[in-house]
């Protein structure tokens, strides 16, 4: 009986609507949803309610991300995951700051060429499908190392509204039934056989996946090592031999999280506090802004002519740096300092002039074939006691590699993609590398998540991040000037239209019928190729802004189901 209590609050506090409809929220200046103590802003409604209803038990954001992360791999399974990974920034109430990196590496038995042919060709299909494309998950570990150095409330009461949740199940929405519906082949492809998300669902159907809830239960029980070693971890290693893959329960047992310094960089009266490698983002982030700092972009005017050339460019230098420098820090060398250092960055637009683009081919070399969607989920926590985090976690693709466990309840990631499989041949999102991103074994393979902290004058500011492969970077960049150069409430900022280039291949990508046809026909004057054609979003930010009285407003980006809840 107390059960069934608790699943009909927990539906009910799902159902409810704390957020009201995007019309009826904008004031005349145009805010997001606003809470006074603490809030929750993810891909996914359930999600943010779940990341709420714990820290309305008196838990903490750390708790809240917990739940948050394990309530989106129920609902929002396209990047939500066990069977994936992430990284997570955060700044405590008393002005500490920290990263956690739980990305997934590369199984023991990997090697440098395993997705190139006996002459030497890159077989893409192998990264991105299949046994072979998953890299050793690291979700279950982020969780936990985040609940054992930061948590408040016992695991079993955080999980247990995550457990309902997936024996409940989730509403499918419109945007997610258009998703299944598109890599329904692709599953039924992968798994060689009918899964949970290969039926046929139409929106407002109800998903239940008994099998995940098992799993879930099964951590509360026995912890980590359910995953890294137990009942799962055997399960999760089987499947994956059975099908040719490579990893082995000793990968399982020794894979590592990670607690970093994250990057801090000054724009202006703001403090950016960013993922360090294995991600790219805040090396390449801290770049782009350092490269921008000396223009006066709020006299240029939001996606002006002179302000989408600046930023074109700064992003083209910062993500040639990317493709040579970056990768995992524990196997690579990574010059941090130098590439963030004003003298090095100073000089990296010097040979920019308005009049004409710089191409990239005098940057460096390429020729690189086209993007993938928006991939990856990033949600942003505050909690009532001040503390902040900004945590995005990924399979990679779209579903990650496809495969279902159908017995465990959860897909598996594609991350081996994100390596360089040879260098100067791009990965799914266009992205080449070098010899500080090539395979080995045991090593994290590099990311573009870009997990965001922003303090202004010293006090936590923005929490904010965003899913989408290599475009990920650029649109924090774009949100962080929205609201600095751009004077947008944290709302508008998420929603603004946005642009991306990442140097090769050499064309700025627009999400499409956004930009003025004057200004686009200006860039081509001068020398830029523009890509409108893929009818694609770029990014999907969730943020949170404290407002000048101190309240909290969210930016849930209207180009997905994104949602955010506070109280
Ligand atoms: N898998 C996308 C990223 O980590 O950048």
């Amino acid at each position: 009986m107390k059960k069934i209590i608790y699943f009909v609050a927990i539906i009910l506090l799902v159902s409810c609507k704390e957020e009201q409809p995007l019309a009826t929220l904008k004031s005349k200046d145009n805010l997001g949803f606003v809470a006074d103590s603490a809030m929750v802003v993810s891909a996914k409604e359930e999600a943010s309610s779940i990341g709420l209803f714990i820290l309305q038990q008196g838990g903490n954001a750390f708790d809240a991300m917990v739940a948050t992360e394990m309530a989106l791999a129920v609902s929002y399974p396209f990047a939500g995951n066990l069977g994936g990974g992430g990284f997570m920034v955060y700044r405590k109430a008393d002005g500490e700051i920290g990263s956690l990196d739980y990305r997934e590496r590369a199984p023991y038995l990997a090697t440098k060429t395993m997705y190139q042919d006996k002459d030497g060709n890159v077989q893409p299909e192998k990264s991105m499908f299949g046994a072979l494309a998953v890299g050793v998950p690291g979700t279950v570990a982020g969780i936990f190392a985040t609940h054992e150095k930061f948590g408040s409330l016992p695991m079993e009461e955080i999980l247990k509204p995550v457990i309902a949740l997936a024996q409940k199940g989730f509403v499918v929405t419109e945007k997610q039934n258009n998703t299944l519906a598109r890599y329904r082949e692709q599953f039924l492809q992968e798994n060689k056989d009918t899964i949970l998300f290969a039926k046929s669902y139409n929106s407002g159907d109800t998903i239940k996946n008994p099998q995940l809830a098992n799993t879930l239960e099964r951590i509360v029980q026995n912890g980590k090592d359910e995953f890294y070693g137990g009942e799962t971890g055997k399960k999760l290693v089987a499947y994956l031999q059975e099908r040719g893959g490579i990893m082995s329960m000793e990968d399982l047992k020794e894979y590592q999280t990670h607690w970093r310094d994250p990057i801090e960089v000054k724009y202006n009266d703001l403090k950016i506090i960013s993922m360090p490698p294995p991600s790219s983002g805040g090396i390449v982030l801290g770049q782009i802004l350092k490269m921008l700092e000396s223009y006066p972009l709020d006299e240029f005017g939001h996606n002006s002519l002179k302000s989408i050339q600046v930023l074109t460019e700064a992003e083209r230098r910062a993500y040639a740096d990317r493709s040579f420098y970056l990768g995992d820090p524990e196997f690579f060398d990574i010059p941090v300092e130098t590439l963030l250092s004003d003298e090095y960055v100073s000089g990296r637009m010097d040979n920019f002039s308005f009049e004409q683009a710089t191409p990239s081919s005098s940057i460096s070399y390429g020729e690189i074939p086209g993007y993938e969607s928006d991939e990856t989920t990033h949600y942003s926590i505050v909690d009532q006691f001040g503390n902040a985090i900004a945590v995005t976690t990924t399979l990679n693709g779209a579903y990650g590699s496809k495969m279902f466990i159908e017995e465990l309840g959860f897909f598996l990631n594609n991350e081996m993609d994100d390596f360089s499989s040879k260098p100067g041949v791009p990965n799914m999102f266009g992205l080449i590398g070098a010899e500080a991103n090539a395979i080995a074994p045991g090593k994290k393979m590099l990311s573009s998540m870009t997990p965001t902290i922003v303090e202004k004058n010293g006090e936590f500011y923005m929490s904010l991040g965003s899913p989408g492969g290599s475009t990920i970077i650029t649109s924090v960049l774009q949100t962080i000037l929205n609201v600095e150069e751009f004077g947008m409430s944290m709302q508008e900022a998420v929603d603004a239209p946005r642009f991306h280039h990442q140097w090769l291949p050499d064309e700025i990508l627009f999400e499409p019928r956004a930009f003025e046809a004057q200004i686009l026909d200006s860039l081509t004057q001068k020398g830029y190729n523009i890509n409108e054609g893929e009818s694609r979003i770029i990014g999907k930010v969730d943020a949170i802004k404290v407002l000048p009285d101190g309240r909290l407003e969210g930016g849930a980006d209207k180009r997905g189901d994104d949602s955010a809840k506070g109280y």
